[in-house]
């Protein structure tokens, strides 16, 4: 069937990789990409996809209103997979500001502009709002966060996504427009920006720079690889129930300072270094104001419900992961240029 489909976002870490999964498997589909191309949006990351028939670029910052109007006046979407956002939790506590515009604002304004030339209740015509498990809060030792849990954002960053998801139901319960959330938990893979802390761990150890580990290392996240939560936006998007939310997962939780010492050990190993020197880098450094303790994701639902399963193990998409910043050391050299060594200075210079 043909149908034109909104991405935003898609030339960040996430989107990237739904925007080459959607052009690839769906020829049929016109797939527009709409980013602003903030310092974390990047072109390169879609140059093996950039000249396809199926595939337009928009620059749009979707804070913009009257950009949004025109992208949705120039095409008809039949479909809205929304991902564009400011995502990094440590600039959110430095500077909330960008996290309200574009999180919040920006989501309603592409609510407004798809209800406004969409027929409502047309269930085909889905609002997907691709959404953080950090709205749920912070788990102690024990249970999982399901799609029952309430909400408890503590970060800017998650009170951002937690308004966005509100908005996105909002719409839905108000206006009956059809939409559906995923609400996923840390993803990691080829192309993630380097503030987030598997590429920054990585780049440090290749770059033998200090590795820092936040207070004792001791908090908990849920760990799935790209590719698997591009699947899973994919099987939501086709199959999944108009006004459900789905919980994506990889089952995998490790704490900060086991996932660091993992990575030493296969850098040690890939960089053909004395085993045990990547870990001389790690550095306890202040901890981050407010961190959450320990993310994990039920997602029994998504896998009972539509068929759902990680693809990779932990230790295959790690390899995966790790061979591929090797292979593209220039993608890093590019991106750690200009704003990352300022930010990286900033961030990092007086811990
Ligand atoms: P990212 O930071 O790598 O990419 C965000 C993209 O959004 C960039 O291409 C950027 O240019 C674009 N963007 C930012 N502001 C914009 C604006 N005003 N207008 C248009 N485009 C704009 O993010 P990511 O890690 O790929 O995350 C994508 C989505 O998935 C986000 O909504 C995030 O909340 C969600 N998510 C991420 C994770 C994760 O672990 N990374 C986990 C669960 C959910
Ligand atoms: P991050 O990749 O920023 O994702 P999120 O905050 O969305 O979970 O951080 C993952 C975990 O790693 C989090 O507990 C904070 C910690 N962390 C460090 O210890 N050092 C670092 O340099 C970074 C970026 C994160």
């Amino acid at each position: 069937m043909k149908r034109v489909i909104l991405i935003t976002g898609g030339a960040g870490f996430i989107g990237s990789h739904v925007v080459r999964r959607f052009v690839r498997t769906y020829p049929e589909y016109t797939i527009v990409n709409a980013d602003k191309l903030t310092y974390a949006g990047n072109l390169g990351n879609l140059a093996d996809i950039g000249n396809e028939p199926n595939y337009l670029f928009r620059k749009t910052d979707i804070v913009d209103r009257q950009a949004v109007e025109a992208l949705f006046g120039e095409f008809r979407f039949d479909g809205v997979i929304h991902l564009a956002a400011e995502t990094h939790v440590d600039r959110s506590i430095t500077s909330p500001d960008e996290f309200i515009y574009t999180n919040i604002i920006g989501t309603v304004n592409l609510l407004k502009a798809f209800r406004e030339t969409t027929p409502v209740n047309d269930v085909k015509k889905l609002f997907y709002h691709v959404s953080t498990d950090e709205v749920y809060g912070s788990l102690e030792q024990g249970g999982f966060f399901t799609e029952q849990t309430s909400y408890d954002p503590r970060s800017p960053y998650s009170a951002s996504k937690a308004s966005s998801d509100h908005m996105v139901r909002a719409f839905g319960n108000t206006y009956g427009m059809p939409f559906v959330i995923s609400n996923c938990s840390n993803n990691y893979g080829p192309n993630q920006f380097p503030e987030k802390l598997i590429p920054l761990t990585i780049n440090n150890i290749e770059t033998m720079k200090p590795i820092p580990v936040y207070g004792k290392g001791e908090n908990i996240r849920d760990w799935l690889y790209v590719e698997d939560h591009a699947a899973a936006i994919d099987v939501i998007f086709h199959s999944g129930t108009p006004g459900e939310t789905y919980n994506v997962g990889g089952d995998n939780e490790w704490k900060n300072i086991d996932l660091v010492l993992l990575l030493c050990r296969i850098m040690d190993e890939k960089l053909g270094r004395r085993a045990g020197s990547s870990r001389e880098l790690i550095t306890f450094v202040t901890d981050r104001a407010g961190h959450d303790l320990r993310y994990a994701i039920d997602s029994s639902k998504l896998q009972k419900e539509l068929g759902w399963k990680p693809s990779v193990t932990f230790e295959q998409g790690l390899g995966l992961t790790v061979d591929w910043y090797l292979a593209n050391r220039k993608w890093m050299d590019t991106i750690i240029s200009g704003e990352y060594s300022k930010y990286y200075e900033e961030m990092y210079g007086n811990r």
